[in-house]
C-alpha cells in the first residue's frame, strides 16, 4: 500500500472506531474527568440544536480571537461564513485531512500527529454588532440585544483595537497543541476573507477529578474558579438562562444561539501577591484554598451575607429577582509575558454565555462596577458577539442568517 493509501486507511479506521468509542460529548462529569486524566477523549459535534462548544465541559486551553471580514457584499459574505464553517466542521470532527501526494503541501498542521482524533475541540463562532451595520443590508436581522461592548466603571485600558470585531472564534481543547491546531486550520481555510483584530490564548490547569470539588479549576489569583457556575448537564436550566427561545421576540434565525460577553482582564499579579491572605478571602467572600464562603467549611456550603460587598455577593446577591441574573461562565487564564514596566502580563480572559444580554452580563457587570476587586484588575479589551445555533445539516453556516 502507498504511504498515503495506508495512512488513508488508518484514518478511515480509527474515523469509525471513533465514532463507535469517542462520545458525542454529554458533557456530564465522567467524561470530562477522562479527558484530564488522558482517558477517553472528547469529540464534540459541529450540528445539532446548539453550538456544542458552549456548554462543553471545561478544558485545558482555549484561544479567543475577534476578527473582521473582509467581505463587501451579501455573496461574499456568504462565501466566507461557508468556508469558515467548513473549516471548524472539519477540525470538530477529528477526522483526518486528505491525503494529497508528496509535492503539495499537507492539508491540515501535523500538530497532532497522523491520527488526529478527538481532541476535546470546540470552535464557538459569534457575531459581532458590526457585521449588522450597512455593509451587508443586515440589520433587521440583528439580534434585539446585540451592541457593541460598552465602557462600564474601570474600563480606561479598553482600546478598540484590542476589542470587538465582525466575528469571535472561541477554541477549547484537551490541550494547547489541539487548541493551536484547530486555529491555524481555521485561519489558513479563510486567509484572505478574515481579517484578525485580537487574539488571546488561555489554559486551565484542571484540578484531577479525586481533588476535585465542584470548580474545575483555579484562575491566576489562586482562588477556584467555577464553584457557583450554571450546571451545564441541566437542560432546562440551559433553556432558561442560556439559549434563546421562540418567543424571545428575536429574528427566527438566532433561536436557540446565546449571547456571549468576553472580556480579558489583566490581573496586577505583584500587587496581588503582596495583600494579605484575609483580604483576598474578603475581598472574593471565599476562602482560597478550600474554596468555602467565608467563615464555612466546604465548597458546597450556600453563602450567607452580611453585606453585599464581596465578589461573590456582588455578582449574585441569591435575593429574590436575581436569579435571572445568573451567566454561564467559560473562561480561561492567560499569561502574555511582561509589559513595558517589566510587570506581568497576566489575567483572565472572561467568556460568558447567557440568554439575554441585559440580565446577564450587563447586569452582572454593573453590580460589580466599584467593587474592591477592581484595584487589582484592569481591562484591557473584550466584545459582545451572538452565537448562532448551527446551521442545519447540509446546509452552511450563515445561511438562515442570509436566507
Ligand atoms: C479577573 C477578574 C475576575 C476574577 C479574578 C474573578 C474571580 C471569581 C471567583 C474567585 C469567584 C468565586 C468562585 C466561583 O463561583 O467561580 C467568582 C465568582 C463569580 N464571578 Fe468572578 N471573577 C472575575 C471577573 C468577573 C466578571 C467580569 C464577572 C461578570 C461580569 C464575574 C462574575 C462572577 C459570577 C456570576 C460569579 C458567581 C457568583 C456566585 O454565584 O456565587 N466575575 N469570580
Amino acid at each position: 500500500m502507498e504511504p498515503h493509501n495506508r495512512r488513508r486507511f488508518l484514518a478511515t479506521a480509527g474515523a469509525a472506531a471513533l465514532a463507535a468509542t469517542a462520545v458525542a460529548c454529554t458533557n456530564d462529569d465522567d467524561d470530562e474527568a477522562g479527558a484530564v486524566g488522558g482517558g477517553p477523549a472528547r469529540l464534540y459535534p459541529y450540528r445539532g440544536e446548539h453550538q456544542a462548544g458552549v456548554t462543553a465541559g471545561p478544558s485545558a486551553a482555549g484561544i479567543v480571537a475577534g476578527l473582521d471580514v473582509r467581505a463587501e457584499d451579501r455573496s461574499e459574505l456568504a462565501a466566507t461564513l461557508t468556508k469558515l464553517g467548513s473549516s471548524i466542521e472539519q477540525v470538530m470532527s477529528g477526522e483526518p485531512y486528505e491525503d494529497l501526494p508528496g509535492g503539495f503541501p499537507a492539508l491540515d498542521t501535523g500538530i497532532l500527529g497522523e491520527d488526529i482524533g478527538p481532541a476535546g475541540i470546540s470552535v464557538v463562532v459569534g457575531y459581532g454588532d458590526s457585521l449588522f451595520d450597512d455593509r451587508f443590508g443586515l440589520a433587521d436581522q440583528k439580534p434585539v440585544e446585540l451592541q457593541r461592548m460598552p465602557k462600564f466603571f474601570n474600563d480606561y485600558l479598553v482600546r478598540p483595537e484590542r476589542s470587538h470585531g465582525d466575528l469571535s472564534i472561541t477554541v477549547s481543547a484537551d490541550s494547547s497543541e489541539a487548541a493551536v491546531h484547530a486555529f491555524r486550520q481555521i485561519m489558513r481555510e479563510t486567509r484572505g476573507d478574515l481579517i484578525p483584530r485580537w487574539m488571546r490564548e488561555g489554559f486551565n490547569k484542571l484540578i484531577a477529578e479525586e481533588q476535585r470539588g465542584v470548580a474545575p479549576a483555579r484562575n491566576l489569583m489562586g482562588f477556584k474558579d467555577g464553584t457557583a457556575n450554571l450546571d451545564t448537564g441541566d437542560p432546562s436550566l440551559m433553556d432558561d438562562l442560556v439559549w434563546v427561545s421562540p418567543d424571545d421576540g428575536q429574528p427566527e434565525w438566532a433561536v436557540g444561539g446565546t449571547y456571549q460577553a468576553i472580556r480579558v482582564i489583566r490581573m496586577m499579579v505583584e500587587f496581588w501577591d503582596r495583600t494579605r491572605l484575609n483580604e483576598q478571602e474578603d475581598l472574593f467572600g471565599r476562602h482560597r484554598d478550600s474554596g468555602a464562603p467565608l467563615g464555612m467549611e466546604n465548597e458546597t456550603d450556600t453563602p450567607v451575607f452580611t453585606d453585599l460587598e464581596s465578589h461573590i455577593a456582588r455578582a449574585n446577591p441569591r435575593t429574590p429577582g436575581s436569579e435571572k441574573n445568573l451567566i454561564l461562565r467559560r473562561g480561561f487564564n492567560y499569561v502574555g509575558g511582561f509589559d513595558q514596566n517589566d510587570q506581568l502580563d497576566q489575567g483572565l480572559l472572561f467568556v460568558c454565555y447567557q440568554r439575554s444580554l441585559e440580565d446577564g452580563f450587563i447586569t452582572v457587570q454593573r453590580r460589580l462596577d466599584g467593587e474592591v476587586l477592581e484595584e487589582y484588575i484592569r481591562p484591557l479589551g473584550g466584545g459582545f458577539f451572538f452565537v448562532p445555533p448551527p446551521p442545519p445539516d447540509g446546509e452552511p453556516l450563515g445561511g438562515t442568517l442570509l436566507a
